[in-house]
């Protein structure tokens, strides 16, 4: 029994594969309260996200710990309090704000490249650091835009250390409540002050700008909705900021480490944009021209989905194949092993972005889910896909990023799924 506790602390994605392997489709844990489950099955995982959703509420211990850096934001709001959310938020997600995020992956990407010109070929990177480097620097722009970059490197340095904490808390179910002041308690209101503190003043700073006619960036968008309180305005910043950067460039990290281990794949990348856009700064008229680069990114997505856990409590009974869930019971849906359910496919466990080249399954038939399903599907899929195909290609067209390592990587389940100890990669000039 110990073991099996110290399993669930120390690799809990293990642990669910584990259970998954062992007893099925729906497991239900000897734990009473709440009663838990974990769904993998396509069928099952439709049933939760999307054809019962509303039987389906937030209020589980991940998005609570979430919560105590994002607040009621989006990500975290539950029923009601989200539907109104939704529909103020979706408009900076309008098709022009991609179209802005893509100007400024370009830019982050170019300042990303130079650095690697500066460090040679042959270097060694971390790219982990790389990816998160440079989402940053892209959510913040599209957020803020360029003017407010100082600031928003506050913003994004005092969110780390908030999740770093809610990751430690995860880690220790003994955890005293927020208010205990425990060294990692002090840790996580300070930087949950400094969050509110610098937010307040990026929003003071834009306030006291002219409003723009038409909105330039997602802060404007946001800024727009009069609707939303300051503390909601507050909540969904930092939310975009958690939500928008780990998972794009967890999902880029694997995407170099699967890349690493097949030539030919990545050979075809850097041939595609090449093709497209030889010397100019790919825009957003290239992106349907980039279909190789979206479908590795997409099938990174798939093997090593960065959200590897959406949990759900049932607000009612329900029955998911043949298994009866009390109301008040938590779900457990791993797209991390949803995407290995075979479904007589032998080539499950294989990096095959060709699978995507027609276009991804459509999160309707719960089997491919790295954005969720359902009404609370990702607000900025549309965004992660264009950044991360954009991003793969300019870099794609000058390196190879080489191996150092010929161990598997073995992945992490932390509030993202990363390679254990990081990704070293050696940087090859292509010539
Ligand atoms: C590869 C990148 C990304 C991945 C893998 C990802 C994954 C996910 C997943 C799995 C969910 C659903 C969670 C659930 O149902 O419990 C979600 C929701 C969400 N994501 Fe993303 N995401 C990505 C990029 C982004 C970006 C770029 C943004 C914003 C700038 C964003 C903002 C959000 C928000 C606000 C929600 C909550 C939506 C709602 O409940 O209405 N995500 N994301």
């Amino acid at each position: 029994m110990l073991s099996a506790f110290d399993t669930i602390r120390t690799d809990p994605l293990a642990f669910l594969e584990w259970s998954w392997r062992k007893y099925g489709d729906v497991v239900q844990f000897p734990i009473p309260k709440p009663p838990t489950f974990l769904v993998t099955h396509p069928d099952g995982v439709r049933r939760v996200l999307q054809a019962n959703h509303r039987g389906y509420g937030k209020a589980t211990v991940q998005y609570s710990r979430l919560a105590l850096v994002t607040g009621e934001g989006l990500l975290a709001a539950d029923t009601e309090a989200w539907r109104r959310q939704r529909k103020l938020v979706q408009p900076a997600f309008h098709p022009r704000s991609v179209r802005s995020v893509v100007d400024h992956t370009g830019v982050a990407v170019e300042r990303m490249l130079a650095r690697w010109d500066d460090l040679g070929d042959g270097a060694v990177v971390d790219v982990d650091d790389e990816m998160m480097r440079t989402a940053l620097e892209i959510v913040g722009a599209s957020l803020f835009g360029a003017d407010l970059r100082g600031e928003s490197e506050v913003l994004v340095a005092a969110t780390q250390q908030g999740l770093h904490e809610v990751v430690a808390r995860a880690r220790n179910p003994l955890a005293p409540p927020t208010w205990v002041p425990t060294p990692g308690n002090l840790r996580l209101n300070r930087a949950v002050a400094r969050l509110d503190k610098a937010v307040a003043e990026i929003l003071a700073a834009r306030r006291a700008q002219p409003t723009p006619a038409e909105p330039v960036d997602m802060l404007d968008w946001l800024l727009a909705v009069s609707d939303l309180g300051e503390s909601e305005l507050r909540d969904q910043i930092v939310t975009f900021i958690v939500a928008g950067h780990e998972t794009v460039a967890s999902a880029l990290t694997w995407a170099w480490y699967l890349l690493g281990k097949d030539a030919s794949a990545a050979d075809r990348l850097a041939a595609e944009a090449e093709a497209r856009c030889s010397d100019q700064r790919p825009g957003f008229d290239d992106l349907p021209h980039l279909p190789w680069a979206h479908a590795v990114f997409d099938e990174a997505l798939r093997l090593y989905p960065p959200g590897w856990l959406i949990t759900r409590k049932s607000l009612v009974a329900d029955e998911i194949l043949g298994h009866r869930l009390p109301a008040g019971s938590l779900v457990i849906i791993s797209p991390y092993l949803v995407h290995r359910h075979d479904q007589g496919d032998p080539s499950i466990e294989d990096f095959d972005p060709g699978r995507f080249l027609a276009g991804i399954p459509s999160p309707q038939t719960g089997v491919y889910i790295p954005f969720g399903a359902g009404p609370r599907l990702c607000i900025g899929r549309e965004m992660a896909r264009a950044e991360g195909a954009l991003l793969l290609s300019m870099a794609s067209r000058r390196w190879r990023l080489a191996s150092t390592d010929p161990a598997p990587a073995r992945p992490q389940p932390l509030v993202m799924l990363k390679p254990k100890g990081g990704l070293r990669m050696r940087l090859r000039r292509r010539t």
